[in-house]
């Protein structure tokens, strides 16, 4: 009790530093990439200043980027030159992310870890996560399903090191897993988007992805944000399924999701710091409202601080720049 007890005499010069119960590495982060088959020169998301948009051809040098400054691992998603009903153009062996995962793995190998974003909305017509039909405008799980065991053997016979499944259909995980086995990727884990909410602030992903949809919405297989028990029987299920990393998505506004599993589960645990949660900060900063250095930071170590041992945030490369 004061006068005896007096919390401030830890927090002041190097005794501070010393007492610091969390901190950030560059090892934590994971640098999303959207890559395009239908440009050929980069392109500034329009509601994500910093962020591109960026052709096949110049992935390796982005990722090279990254490496230099000591990134560990990219995350990349493709925006195809054709969609359909089904999203074709996101299994061949020449579409869009299997061409960027292979550029990325001839410059690099080794030196940049290369996640795949395994889900259909970027690459059908409707821009829906799985089949629908249309009479009803229902999404269907189990038709679903093999496309997106089809979707990650290409990734994999492509050169991508993890898969990450973000389309939160029932089963997805053991599909995938049971394919990746059956073809010979025993050894390529998986990363699980296991919590992911029905979040509004996807909006300018779906921008930079061109992935926004033309009816419904994605409440039948996202989460509703008023959930956290369903959280953790979505993360049982997933690690039962084969899961070998679990994902809480968005962020910041779930950190109490994030330390709810990370107090549940022993596996590791990614945060995703979505395009709204950039965006909302990038726009503060560029009114002068906010410094956005400090707030990038702060917000990453909160992250870091629930519980999540890595972070795929659009400041991957900011933050690793910061940390230098
Ligand atoms: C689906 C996917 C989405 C995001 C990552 N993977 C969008 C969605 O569910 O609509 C959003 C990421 C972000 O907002 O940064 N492929």
């Amino acid at each position: 009790m004061f006068p005896e007890r007096r919390m401030r005499r830890l927090r002041n010069g190097k005794i501070r530093d010393l007492v610091r119960e969390t901190s950030l590495s560059v090892n934590d982060l994971i640098h999303p990439v959207f890559v395009n088959e239908t440009i050929d020169s980069v392109r500034e998301v329009a509601s994500m200043p910093g962020i591109f948009n960026v052709p096949v051809e110049m992935v390796a040098d982005d990722a090279k980027e990254a490496a230099d400054l000591g990134i560990p691992a990219i995350i990349l998603f493709g925006v195809p030159s054709t969609k359909d009903e089904k999203g074709s153009s996101a299994w061949g062996d020449d579409d869009v992310v299997q061409r960027a995962v292979r550029e990325i793995k001839n410059e690099l190998g080794k030196d940049m870890l290369v996640i795949t974003d395994v889900c259909l909305c970027e690459y059908t017509s409707h821009g829906h996560c799985g089949m629908v039909d249309f009479e009803t405008e229902e999404i269907l799980n189990d038709p679903t399903l093999p496309l997106l065991g089809k979707i990650a053997v290409s990734h994999a016979k492509a050169g991508a090191d993890m898969v990450a499944p973000s389309g939160m259909m029932d089963g997805m995980i053991s599909v995938i897993r049971s394919s990746l086995d059956d073809n010979n990727f025993k050894d390529v884990p998986i990363m699980s988007y296991a919590a992911k909410y029905s979040s509004a602030f996807y909006g300018p992903f779906r921008d930079a992805a061109g992935s926004g949809c033309c009816f419904g919405d994605r409440s039948t297989h996202q989460m509703d944000p008023a959930n956290s028990n369903e959280a953790l029987l979505e993360a049982a299920l997933d690690i039962e399924e084969g899961a070998d990393i679990i994902m809480v998505k968005p962020a910041l506004p779930y950190l109490d999701i994030i330390y709810r599993l990370k107090t549940e589960f022993e596996i590791p645990m990614a945060a995703y710091n979505v395009s709204g949660e950039y965006s909302m900060i990038k726009a503060a900063a560029q009114n002068g409202w906010l410094d956005e250095k400090k707030v990038m930071y702060e917000s990453l170590l909160s992250i870091k601080r629930a519980g999540a041992d890595m972070i795929i945030t659009y400041f991957a490369k900011d933050m690793a720049h910061m940390l230098k």
